[in-house]
């Protein structure tokens, strides 16, 4: 079957991106990356795969080389994502998310491409949990432009299938962290704002202080909980979600997330402890876009793709990712 499916990635370049194509190359799959480099690198894309540099933006180009490389699946990860930052860009948000995402479907239709795993986001909830899980059956309500861009997207997926039977799997992922498991691909970003990148960085000095966004939450701590699921959990459920599509004709919405809360403090005395290390912490002002809660329900993806959560315990993950980073700093 490997042999069979020609995958391309957008945004193969980025911290999902890049672990998901070693992997599918190790497995022996063949992978496209496509990919403008905005906040990816190249050197972090599998050496087996192609790699051709574009923007979702200019459909000519992705429709080209989908049929240069007779992709069967797509991958759909490009995106902009940085939550704070949607609320001075939403028009480029909705430019690239929503107006890219639907050049991605019009590109798979005009190349005959029947199946489609989208990246979406747990963001897409809103505020409205109180600590309660997330389910995908639910209204949604997102709180800032990003979110609001990835619920469009869902909505593009689903009129897809019905209007032209483009199969699809929109994963709403909670939060990615960690690096993979031999530590070959990990998270690098020049400005990085995701919690267990920021603070692994500061346990090697990196990061001069780390914020602390709120602490008057009504939480355990007073700081906001989020979802946090292994990087190695989600390349799993994209490679049983490959599976599934291949034998399913749908379109279908999966909370990707461990199912356990964690708070901000919690992440940063967990990378305190597994570090051995100190650096400071600042509390701010609460920023918009951030809800007290945000915690996945998996039933849904347990059910459906026999997926279940094997590395996101949080002390699993915040090692991997220190690992990550001790493993750059001898780098450089
Ligand atoms: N990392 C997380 O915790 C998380 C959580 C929820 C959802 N997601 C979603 O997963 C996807 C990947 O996230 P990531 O953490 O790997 O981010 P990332 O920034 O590391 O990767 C995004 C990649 O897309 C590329 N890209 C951006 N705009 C592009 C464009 N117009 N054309 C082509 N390529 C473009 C970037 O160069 C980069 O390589 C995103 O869609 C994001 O919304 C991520």
């Amino acid at each position: 079957m490997v042999d069979a499916v020609r995958i391309l990635i957008t945004g193969g370049a980025g911290y999902i991106g890049s672990c998901l194509t070693h992997f599918l190359c190790n497995q022996g799959y063949s992978v496209t990356v496509f990919d403008d480099l905005s906040t990816g690198f190249k050197d972090a894309v599998h050496e087996n795969a192609q790699f051709v540099h574009g923007t979702i933006c200019e459909p000519e180009s992705l429709s080209q080389t989908l049929n240069k490389y007779q992709i069967n699946f797509v991958i759909h990860l490009a995106a902009k994502l940085n939550v704070a930052e949607s609320f001075n860009q939403e028009a480029t948000y909705h430019q690239i998310n929503v107006q890219g995402t639907k050049n991605v479907i019009q590109c798979c239709l005009d190349n005959d491409i029947a199946k489609i795993i989208f990246s979406s986001s747990s963001t897409i909830y809103g505020d409205l949990r109180n600590g309660q899980f997330c389910f995908e059956n639910e209204i949604v309500q997102p709180i800032s432009p990003y979110g609001a861009s990835k619920r469009l997207c869902e909505e593009l997926f689903a009129t897809a299938f019905v209007e032209y039977g483009l199969s699809s799997i929109c994963f709403r992922y909670f939060n990615v962290a960690g690096a993979m498991e031999n530590l070959v691909c990990g998270q690098r970003t020049a400005f990085p704002y995701h919690l267990v990148h920021v603070v692994s960085q500061a346990a090697f000095g990196k990061t001069r202080e780390v914020s602390i966004y709120g602490k008057d939450y009504p939480t355990v701590d007073g700081t906001c909980v989020r979802d946090y699921i292994h990087i190695d959990d989600v390349i799993q459920a994209n490679i049983q979600g490959i599976e599934y599509l291949l034998n399913n004709n749908s379109a279908t919405i999966l909370n990707c997330g461990s199912g356990i809360g964690t708070s901000v403090q919690q992440v940063i005395s967990q990378v305190m402890v597994n570090s051995l290390s100190a650096f400071d912490v600042q509390i701010k002002e609460r920023r918009p876009g951030d809800p007290a809660y945000l915690i996945s329900s998996n039933e849904k993806i347990i059910s459906t793709l026999k997926w279940s959560p094997q590395f996101s315990e949080i002390s699993k993950i915040c090692q991997s990712a220190i690992d990550w980073e001790a493993k750059l700093n001898t780098k450089v």
